[in-house]
């Protein structure tokens, strides 16, 4: 099958029909965006009832654009936009939202950003180094001689949970139990989510929440060397952030800070050796290794899909959007536009064209890349240093979902 049949398009009105739930889209969705690229850059998705951006220059520009913004009830009302009341049935999890860095915008956004980059800052990226690579090393030692491993469960799922939970100062016997919260809560943001998912998403973040009023109590109590205490105590003009500020960021930062990192490593890993180029060339050294991240990065983001509201009225290619509006901006389509990146589709760590999306841009850009990029230069070199000869051991499992691009199972031998 090829993608453009996946795909109905009425190129006059810029309208494309195309299904989430179809594994040829979700296995493979950068074909899917390729012909996108080809029929429709910008395209009205029928099924998801509003527009979106393929192109590198549109994704780029827009999330950067302060008339788009991740927010709009700052400046409108409900009732005025037709945004639905808030369900009871996930009163936990929109707490849990409410002051979410992602979920914010500027006067509000820029207070807590600053506030969270101080602690952030104070704890040193660079210096877990050591600690990511002495990890990497335990975890191969538990199944190097096995000659086999499903490598999602043994080692991507771990790394980035162990790796923030640390930071943040939350005792890694959690570990698990943060893994549990975590799927579960994610998968309010997945197209298509079902009641039951809503159900579930806000159950653990009520547990969650309950887990760490009892941590920051803890911290305010006797504060450590932790990301924890430092945003407690951290103060900009005389503020410190209130309990439930330091709930969000603490959740937003366990949650992004491992599921796309998880994803990212497995999605690393499939594309290189997919690729059949080899690891020591890879991997030459620091450089090449920043170049291997950096292209894995472009061609296989985890997170696909971004959304913003117009904040007012505002064209973009040639589409009128009102305030209130939402668009999606398909950052893993534009780290493939052709108009950007030549032979778009082929893995080229060579090519130096330019720095991916897949940790978006503007006042939202990532705030944890340093560290999953350093996870990554870690963990990949080492885990293809060691085992030598590392090779799929089955046709990767694609995760049944859209926007989050992952892998279910990674089986590798050696
Ligand atoms: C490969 C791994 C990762 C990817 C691809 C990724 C991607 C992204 C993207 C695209 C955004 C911007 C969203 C937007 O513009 O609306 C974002 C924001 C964010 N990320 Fe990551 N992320 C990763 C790892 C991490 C890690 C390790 C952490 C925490 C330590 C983290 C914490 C955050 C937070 C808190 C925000 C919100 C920032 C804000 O709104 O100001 N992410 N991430």
């Amino acid at each position: 099958m090829t993608a453009s049949s996946l795909l109905t398009v009425d190129h006059d009105a810029r309208h494309v029909s195309l299904d989430v739930r179809d594994p040829a889209f979700y296995r493979d969705p950068n074909q899917v965006y390729a012909a996108l690229h080809a029929m429709a850059p910008t395209f009205y998705w029928k099924e998801q009832r509003q527009w979106y951006f393929t192109g590198y220059d549109h994704v780029n520009a827009l999330l950067r654009d302060r008339r788009f913004g991740r927010q709009i009830l700052h400046i409108a009302t409900r009732e005025e936009l037709g945004i639905p009341a808030p369900l009871p049935h996930t009163r936990h999890f929109d707490a849990a939202e409410a002051w979410s860095l992602l979920e914010l915008e500027p006067p509000e956004h820029t207070r807590l950003r600053t506030m969270v980059n101080r602690a952030f800052v104070s704890r040193h990226v660079e210096k877990m180094k050591p600690e990511i690579a002495a990890l990497s090393h335990q975890l191969i030692d538990r199944f190097e001689r096995d000659g086999e491993t499903e490598l999602l469960s043994s080692y991507a799922d771990v790394i980035p949970v162990t790796m923030i939970a640390r930071m943040i100062g939350i005792p890694e016997e959690m570990g698990p139990q943060l893994l549990k919260w975590s799927h579960a809560y994610v998968r309010m943001y997945m197209f298509a989510r079902t009641e039951a998912d809503e159900h579930a998403a806000d159950q653990a973040a009520e547990e969650f929440s309950y887990y760490l009023r009892g941590m920051i109590a803890e911290r305010r109590a006797s504060p450590r060397d932790d990301l924890l205490s430092h945003m407690i105590h951290t103060e900009h003009k005389g503020q410190y952030l209130t309990e439930e500020e330091l709930i969000s960021t603490a959740i937003v930062l366990l949650n992004a800070g491992h599921e796309a990192t998880v994803h990212q490593i497995g999605n690393s890993v499939k594309t290189i050796l997919d690729s059949g180029l080899s690891p020591k060339t890879l991997f030459g050294d620091a450089t090449a290794t920043e170049r291997t991240v950096e292209e894995c990065l472009r061609i296989g983001a985890p997170v696909h899909i971004f959304e913003r509201y117009a904040l007012e009225s505002v064209e973009v290619d040639g589409i009128p959007f009102q305030r209130g509006d939402k668009v999606g901006l398909i950052l893993a389509a534009a780290n493939l536009d052709p108009k950007k990146f030549s032979d778009p589709l082929a893995f080229k760590p060579e090519r130096n064209e330019g720095p991916n999306l897949s940790f978006g841009a503007g006042i939202h850009f990532c705030i944890g890349a340093p560290l999953a990029r350093l996870e990554l230069n870690i963990a990949l070199p080492i885990l293809f240093e060691r085992l030598p000869g590392l090779k799929l051991a089955g046709q990767p499992v694609v995760k049944d979902v859209y926007h989050f691009h992952g892998l279910d199972r990674l089986d590798l031998s050696w």
